[in-house]
């Protein structure tokens, strides 16, 4: 049998891992278990939904705008909708913050964790068949259980999540998550409806010759950043951005590489948000041996003012992030 570093089987499906890994969550009540398997059920159904969207009329714009004023394409609803009633009927979380919603989600207050989500990262990918994600991070309140959710208890930093993950909706369907002990990566067996372990305790290549940035904003750049962007180019780097985050973090954790998403003149405190996109990633980044700072500072040591916040964001191996931090000017005061 083709047994893992871990000793479990490749193949062990996703539910039996968590049960047998569940000693690793801090707070082993099974909560924390069975919202993990809430949200992989839930991303189950929204593969399904992505899927098939090419038949359904349920590609193309919802006709409305989300609180960051961008346009809702109808996946990001039904991917919404679908993750919080997963999560609302699971039972285990207290608080959710989404892309989709301006305000905190409460559910019910008797419950011990809030997640924060992006229900579907990429869409302008959605309507063109190309990969798409979910990205999620779960959070232990700070207020006592059964007490109304506060804004302490979603403001948290990086650093307090006790489970992120995203699933790729790509060639094939993935799940990756970390609990804070090493990254593992399951796989949609489709016949069996069931995510198999199939890329146990990934490691984040120490280096790599893979860039990832809109290089069409390059005009709008800092010149640290056009300085780096042009190293790249002489030493003939691969350029690859597909402009969904999450395909883009995982090849580049697959191969080693650097993704920036830097400040630009449209979003001058850069363009991912915090809670729900860049947490996430630099907590399995660094459980993998990659690194993710907003140029002066750990992504995962910001201190989160408001729910929506955004932040440049410098993701990748280890070598290439500082080589490319290194050019910044000691007096750019990055916020
Ligand atoms: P979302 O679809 O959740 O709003 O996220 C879009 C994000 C991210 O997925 C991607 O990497 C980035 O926006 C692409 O932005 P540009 O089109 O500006 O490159
Ligand atoms: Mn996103
Ligand atoms: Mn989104």
């Amino acid at each position: 049998m083709n047994k893992s570093k871990l000793g479990l089987p490749i193949g062990t499906t996703l539910d039996r891992f968590i049960r047998r890994k569940e000693e690793e969550f801090s707070f082993a009540t099974g909560e924390l278990s069975q919202l993990l398997r809430d949200i992989a059920l839930a991303g189950k159904i929204i593969n399904k939904e992505v899927n098939k969207s090419g038949l359904l009329d349920i590609t193309g714009g919802f006709g409305g705008k989300n609180v960051q004023g961008e346009d809702q394409q109808k996946l990001d609803v039904v991917a919404d909708i679908r993750f919080t009633r997963a999560l609302k009927n699971g039972g285990m979380t207290c608080a959710i913050v989404s892309e989709e919603n301006r305000e905190i989600i409460h559910l019910n207050p008797n419950c011990r964790y809030v997640v924060a989500i992006d229900p579907l990262d990429g869409s302008s990918n959605i309507d063109v068949n190309v990969s798409i994600g979910t990205i999620f991070s779960i959070y232990k309140r700070i207020s006592p259980v059964g007490s109304p959710v506060q804004e302490e208890d979603v403001l948290q930093k990086g650093t307090e999540q006790v489970v992120a993950g995203y699933i790729l909706y790509g060639s094939s369907t993935m799940l990756v998550y970390t609990t804070g002990r090493g990254v593992h990566g399951f796989t949609l067996e489709y016949s069996l409806g069931e995510f198999v372990l199939s890329n146990d305790n990934i490691t984040y290549p120490e280096d790599g010759t893979i860039y990832s940035i809109n290089e069409g904003n390059f005009y709008t750049f800092d010149s640290w950043v056009r300085a780096y962007i042009e190293e790249c180019r002489r030493k003939q780097m691969s350029a690859r951005y597909i402009g969904s985050l999450v395909a883009d973090f995982h090849r580049n954790m697959m191969k080693g590489g650097i993704y920036l998403y830097p400040n630009t003149v449209k979003y001058p405190e850069g363009k991912l948000r915090l809670l729900y996109e860049c947490n996430a990633l630099a907590f399995i980044a660094e459980q993998s041996g990659g690194v993710a700072t907003n140029g002066n500072q750990r992504i995962m040591d910001i201190l989160p003012e408001a729910l929506h916040q955004r932040t440049p964001l410098y993701l990748g191996s280890p070598k290439m992030v500082k080589k490319a931090v290194s050019l910044i000017p000691a007096d750019t005061l990055i916020k």
